[in-house]
């Protein structure tokens, strides 16, 4: 385990160079990443290439034992790329090249792109494959799948529909293109989505889109991967995520990479009400599962954000260690904090650093000082283990793009009913693994399941094999809505869940902000709000029942058992404590561990080989904590504080 900073020599004087290097020694760094915006330096000119700089910088890490990260410069094209490829400039959704001077407008398909991209990312690996301080890639920066409307995007977004339809007869009748005389006559007529008003445009049409512009970018990311395998030996290669509206399908983006990064930048205001509070660990959690395997933190928060945004509060006493050591506990071997040092010039200037402008040694430095000594001298008992979970949380890019442009009800968001379970979860001191809804899930003992609003084939059957195996699965609203091509199923909900949930819904009620109340059968009530479904039950048993409106006394809540294994199913999006209070009860009889009476904001992890187990805390709340564990005498945790349990 290892601990980092985001380092860039070319926005420094040279003289800084070795004074930087020698403080990152002193302070204990071992990581740095360099080089991923740095195209016009590397490349001043085209086809002249020029590395000595860089070769110096690599040399001072080297020399120190500090390993390197080069990013591959793909991010941000000189200006006089785009001035001589204009093509090379993605275009907006009116058609037209958007303004450059900022960075990330490239266009991934672009031929011009494409062949500089090849030219100075095997020049590169050429140039670094020997060099032993190397030890890992980064390709291009925080990618995103725009939706580029550029001429090559078009005509490979109609190639890509081609070879899915065959027929314009098919995918005419697949969309239902009839509606609004929208049938499409000639394959010229296609384009990526144009205009601002998604809402407005075909479902399956866009369902579509998200799918080939994910594609296209993860094409990107593989053309650069393959150029460093063929050239570098044993490097790992990464590209660094952070989460968006355009986020890339991540599962498949690093299939064709060695391990998962993240880009963490925790909140430094604690909610009060605790809404959001295992937000942090939600994003860790997903990270970790995107390989199923451990992963790195490649920019994490090491001030006040401000930028693109007005300047925000900063970051609390222990936070700067403390979410850093959070990461760590939930599966992370690799932090490298953002940044060294805050940058003087440039628009992020305010984003700040481990160091202020002043460049003095001030509290956030001595706490990430305190860091590396923790990560490096007493926490290396940790290195090679991992999380092994019982309890798993599904996510599905096909279900968050389809709700990207068809809100169910106001307030509903995918990651929000997803969090609700997971906040459930971590409230009971169990440990979560949110993974790609089409894994094999096998060695869980409990899984959940919420929103499965396309219900492809392979979902269905991967989760019904799940139940019939003897599984525990968590259905909720929205679920067997659509079919793969994001059609509604002409069928009573949840369509091809209806057997296993022993359910149907006979009609729905889109809340939005409006509330219900669920009364539970042990006679516990909940508001619940956002959705209702009315459900009629065939083998089902009623959990929960709504207490107001037409349907009242009517059922929202079900458990059925199916094949060897149960299925409950939710109805509703209740109110936070609901999910506690259910998931307890679901654990019940299995054979995960929960710990009683953890105060709320104190989060439990277990990293483990085949020897040992260690129970890993921490304190996200601004509050003391006082954690009594059963089997050991009672904790007392600063606010931000990490403990390993030994
Ligand atoms: C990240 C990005 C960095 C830097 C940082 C702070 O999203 O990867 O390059 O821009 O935000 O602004």
């Amino acid at each position: 385990m290892k601990v980092g900073v985001v380092y860039y020599p070319e926005h420094w004087n040279r003289e800084l160079w070795e004074k930087d290097a020698d403080l990152m020694v002193e302070t204990g760094v071992k990581v740095v990443r360099l080089a991923e915006f740095a195209w016009s330096r590397l490349e001043p000119v085209e086809g002249q290439y020029e590395f000595a700089w860089l070769d110096e910088a690599v040399e001072i890490f080297a020399k120190r034992d500090i390993e390197v990260i080069l990013g591959t410069p793909t991010n941000c094209p000189p200006l006089w790329l785009y001035e001589k490829y204009p093509d090379a400039i993605q275009c907006d959704e009116h058609g037209n090249r958007v303004s450059i001077g900022v960075r990330g407008h490239r266009c991934y398909n672009s031929p011009s792109l494409i062949k500089k991209t090849i030219q100075i990312v095997t020049e590169m690996a050429k140039h670094y494959k020997d060099n032993k301080a190397v030890v890992s890639w980064q390709i291009d920066n925080e990618l995103e799948a725009y939706h580029c409307t550029c001429p090559v995007c078009t005509d490979k977004f109609r190639e890509w529909l081609k070879k899915k339809y065959t027929t314009l007869e098919k995918l005419n009748h697949t969309y239902g293109n009839v509606m609004w005389s929208g049938e499409y006559s000639s394959w010229s007529q296609i384009t990526p989505p144009l205009g601002e008003r998604q809402s407005w445009l075909n479902p399956a049409y866009l369902q579509d889109h998200y799918r080939y512009a994910s594609e296209s970018m993860v094409e990107f990311v593989k053309l650069q991967a393959d150029i460093i395998r063929k050239y570098c030996n044993d490097v790992t290669i990464t590209t660094n995520m952070y989460l968006g509206n355009m986020t890339p399908d991540f599962y498949k983006t690093f299939k064709e990479l060695s391990y998962a990064s993240y880009d963490n930048y925790p909140v430094v205001v604690i909610p009060k009400d605790h809404e959001e509070i295992y937000s942090h660990a939600f994003h860790l959690d997903l990270t970790r599962g995107i390989k199923r395997q451990n992963f790195c933190i490649m920019e994490q928060l090491s001030g006040a954000l401000g930028c693109w945004m007005p300047i925000g509060r900063t970051p609390r006493p222990n936070m700067i260690k403390g979410y850093s050591l959070q990461a760590f506990a939930r599966g992370a071997d690799l932090v490298l904090n953002f940044r060294w040092r805050s940058a003087t010039k440039g628009a992020e200037m305010f984003w700040h650093g481990i160091l202020d402008h002043n460049n003095k040694l001030g509290r956030r430095y001595e706490e990430f000082r305190s860091l590396c000594h923790t990560v490096h001298e007493e926490l290396q008992m940790l290195e090679g283990t991992t999380i092994r979970n019982k309890v798993a949380l599904l996510f599905s890019h096909e279900q968050d793009n389809a709700f990207k442009f068809q809100q169910q009800s106001e307030g509903f968001h995918y990651y929000n009913q997803l969090k609700l379970f997971h906040d459930g979860v971590m409230r009971l001191g169990v440990g979560i693994d949110i993974i790609n809804i089409t894994e094999d899930l096998a060695q869980y003992e409990v899984v959940i399941a919420p929103t499965v609003y396309i219900a492809s084939p392979e979902i269905v059957d991967n989760l019904t094999k799940y139940v019939q195996n003897g599984g525990k699965l968590i259905l909720t609203n929205r679920s067997g809505v659509k079919d793969e091509s994001n059609a509604c199923i002409m069928d009573y909900l949840p369509g091809p869940f209806s057997s296993s949930v022993g359910a149907v819904v006979e009609e729905y009620d889109a809340l939005g902000n409006d509330t219900n109340r669920i009364c539970m059968e042990n006679g516990k009530t909940y508001r619940c709000n956002q959705w209702a479904d009315i459900l009629q039950l065939e083998t089902a048993q009623s959990l929960g029942t709504y207490m107001e409106d037409f349907y009242e006394g009517k059922s929202a809540i079900t458990k059925n058992r199916y094949g060897a294994g149960e299925v409950y199913y939710v109805g509703t999006v209740l109110e936070r404590d609901f999910y506690k209070d259910f998931m307890s009860d679901v654990i019940e009889g299995t054979s995960v561990e929960t710990v009683k009476n953890l105060p709320d904001g104190v989060e439990v992890s277990v990293r483990e080989n085949d020897t040992q187990k260690y129970r890993l805390l921490f304190n996200n709340t601004n509050d003391v904590q006082e954690v009594r564990m059963e089997d050991c005498e009672t904790i007392v945790l600063q606010p931000f504080e990490f403990y390993v349990v030994r």
